[in-house]
């Protein structure tokens, strides 16, 4: 068993997906892993009243308390190394990862999108209007995806997908809901995998061993 797991989501929004992780490690279906720091850029995401209420520590560090993003982007590598994190989960943070953060975490960065990557991805492409396009675009298949972060949006080796059928009837509300369900799912997932060793990035390709 690898080292254990000591995660910082970054959320700026709900934070339902950071709950879902939590409830996998309280449940034990992840046993190598917790969750020691809840970062935001926004001072009223969900995310930091759950964490509050988990008595989990959560900060809000946002862009706009610095005079530079490098001052910015050392708050936050100060505040990782203050609570020993080793792994990183994105859970709706709607800030791009620096490139000193994916250097200094190299594959230990994981995001979930709510679509099939690379589909659907990238600059401008996040809430709503991800959904919005896939309705546009009349896709059969949409879903969701864990990628390990690189320094472009949405665009890391891709961990672990899961698809669910667009039915003729959905709106990007209705589709969204069933997407978030299966979020839900496949990220407390691929963090266990991860947590238990069974995820080996090699040359650019991840395999994963069950
Ligand atoms: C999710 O749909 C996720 O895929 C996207 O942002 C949303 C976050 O939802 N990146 P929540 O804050 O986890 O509820």
């Amino acid at each position: 068993m690898p080292d254990k797991l000591n995660i910082a989501i970054f959320a700026s929004g709900n934070g339902s997906n950071f709950r879902a992780i939590h409830e996998a490690i309280s449940g034990g279906k992840i046993r190598n892993a917790q969750i020691a720091l809840v970062i935001s850029n926004n001072s009223d995401a969900g995310a930091l009243e759950i964490a509050r209420g988990f008595k989990i520590p959560a900060v809000h560090i946002s862009r706009t308390q610095y005079k530079s993003d490098d001052e910015f982007n050392a708050t936050l590598i100060g505040a990782l190394a203050k609570h020993h994190i080793n792994f990183i989960a994105l859970a709706g943070y709607m800030k791009k990862i620096d490139a000193s953060i994916v250097g200094a975490f190299r594959n230990r960065i994981m995001n979930i999108h709510p679509a099939l990557l690379p589909k659907f991805g990238g600059d401008g492409m996040y809430g709503m209007k991800v959904h919005e396009a896939v309705l546009a675009a009349k896709e059969k298949l949409s879903g969701a995806t864990v990628h390990i972060v690189d320094d472009q949006y949405d665009h890391g080796i891709i961990v672990l997908q899961k698809t669910v059928t667009v039915e003729p009837s959905d709106t990007a509300e209705t589709l969204a809901a069933r997407v978030l369900k299966i979020e839900h799912e496949i990220y407390p997932e691929a963090i266990r995998l991860f947590a238990e060793g069974k995820i080996k990035i090699e040359d650019g390709k991840v395999i994963i061993s069950q």
